[in-house]
């Protein structure tokens, strides 16, 4: 399979060009008006947010800042998610696709606003960004939403050439979208935060919300947070007690390269209208500017051997850039809604003072600064003009029961396949190769072995301690991630990412 030969593990250029931040552990019990779960764009930029309108608040992550989902962004700064607007006319009318032009619109300009009145300097451009096809039978939808994005008083244009070595059957642009360096511009941010009572805590795990008086949050090392409201904002909600999020809330991992090649990139950001998806913006760096081409999405621990994936993307890279040489290359997780909308406002009816944001498909940039300007609206003057489209408790997720029940169909059929399949029964240690990972069976049970480079074997349970379901190997990404609801763990079973909140068994012992 290996035809191209990848000599260094994935990492994202965001991480390799930026600091870790060294924020302290929570080692105190603190009170803040406002808890925020979760440490990315969509943490940081509520903090800032309702900082500025005079809240405390505190950031409680459980990994670094901006390391998970944001550090393994394409970071697009855009209002054109996919053809997403015919799609929202149709399936929730035409208020509602005016509102989410809006919102996304709104979001890029502040995000601007944000760079321009603190001068960050984090690669920031403005671009135009195109949905192309190279395919007769997605014409018409290009053009349908070339007419709706300007009903909708978006920038936007029909052509049929775009500047890439690409043959085109026809494009949607949107002007005045834009594209930075997301970790450059976060950890920016994130400096204004702590101080006058508010905080960011890294390394410190959220592992339980009591509700009995206002909130307390509870870390994996006993410490607390007391608040008076709490956001979730940790990409999938780390509280099951209520709202059936993993049943409607479905993971998918995607790619992306970053290649030098001795063609000079035309700008502009681009991304197909068809599968396979293929998406290309350029990359600012020290060493030269450089090409992100992305794509080959797939529902997270489901499908080939993730490596193929690498391997498409490069043999793509390759067909459009002969001369293509790779530098970086990462991948990174989603979550979806079955509406495509994502979840910002109100845990639940019932909730008034616990909110939540995610699912912002693969457009995290702008949804999550709509998120955030969302709940703090809702937080300080009790309503947004967009609450009622991002409603997590929205009607209309109960219309796309279509996609619902398909999707949990998906969840069911996991968790029944993982059960039932075989493991070679007593393998002995010389099965497992260097770099190599098999579920055995030890004594009648199930476990997930990995031989390291210096040969030392790792013992996990391959049970995912969220609901149960068996864990997949990601031989790309050496981890092992759910099929369910896409927690994944390190060959060592430390949590990489949630739902779950506890780590795997470890060591035969362990799992005896
Ligand atoms: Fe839910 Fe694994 S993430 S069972």
């Amino acid at each position: 399979m290996e035809k191209y030969s990848f000599t260094q593990p994935p990492h994202p250029y965001w991480l390799a060009s930026t600091s870790d931040t060294d924020y302290p552990v929570l080692d105190r019990d603190v009170k803040v008006d406002v808890a925020i779960i979760g440490g990315g764009i969509t943490g940081i930029t509520c903090a800032y947010l309702l900082k500025k309108a005079g809240l405390s608040v505190a950031i409680i992550e459980a990994d670094r800042l901006a390391q998970g989902a944001t550090g393994h962004t394409t970071a697009k700064i855009t209002s054109q998610h996919g053809l997403i607007y015919n799609k929202i006319k149709k399936q929730m009318g035409m208020e509602a696709a005016q509102q989410y032009a809006d919102a996304n619109e709104q979001a890029i300009r502040e995000i601007a606003g944000i760079i321009e009145e603190k001068k960050i300097d984090c690669d920031f451009s403005h671009q135009t960004a195109y949905v192309y096809t190279e395919r007769d039978d997605y014409v018409q939808e290009i053009e349908t939403e070339a007419k709706l994005a300007q009903e909708l008083g978006i920038e936007a244009d029909v052509t049929t050439e775009i500047a890439l070595p690409i043959k085109i059957k026809a494009a949607v642009s949107f002007d005045k979208q834009a594209q930075f360096h997301p970790r450059k511009y976060l950890l920016t941010l994130a400096k204004d935060i702590p101080d006058d009572n508010s905080y960011i805590f890294t390394q410190s795990r959220v592992v339980d919300i009591d509700d009995e008086n206002n909130y307390l949050l509870k870390t994996a090392e006993g410490k607390k947070v007391a608040a008076d409201k709490v956001i979730i904002a940790s990409h999938y909600p780390c509280y099951n007690k209520a709202g059936l999020y993993f049943a409607r809330l479905f993971p998918h991992r995607s790619y992306v390269l970053a290649v030098k090649t001795r063609e000079a990139y035309p700008g502009g950001m681009y991304i197909t209208a068809e599968e396979p998806g293929r998406s290309f913006r350029s990359l600012p760096t020290e060493e030269g500017e450089m090409i992100m081409i992305g794509g080959e999405h797939h529902k997270t621990g489901q499908g080939a051997d993730t490596r193929q994936h690498y391997q498409n993307l490069a043999a793509y890279a390759q067909e459009v850039y002969p001369d293509a040489e790779i530098h970086y290359r990462w991948s990174t997780q989603d979550y979806l809604t079955p509406d495509q909308i994502p979840y910002a406002g109100y845990f639940l009816p019932s909730t008034p003072n616990l909110f939540l944001a995610t699912g912002f498909r693969r457009w995290g940039m702008t949804n999550s600064m709509v998120s955030a300007m969302i709940i703090r609206d809702l937080i300080v003057s009790g309503e947004s003009p967009w609450q009622n489209l991002y409603d997590p408790s929205r009607q209309t997720i109960a219309a796309s029961s279509k996609t619902f029940i398909v999707e949990n169909l998906n969840v069911a059929n996991q968790l029944l396949k993982g059960k039932l399949s075989a493991a070679p029964a007593d393998p002995t240690d010389a099965d497992i190769e260097t770099g190599e990972a098999k579920v055995i069976m030890i004594d009648g049970d199930k476990v997930g072995a990995y031989r390291d480079e210096q040969g030392t074997l790792h013992l996990v349970d391959t049970t995912c301690t969220h609901l149960g379901c068996e864990l997949k190997w990601n031989a790309a990404e050496k981890s092992w991630d759910c099929p369910c609801h896409g927690s994944r763990f390190t060959y060592e079973g430390e949590i990489i990412e949630g739902p779950t909140v506890k780590p795997l068994k470890t060591g035969k012992e362990q799992i005896d």
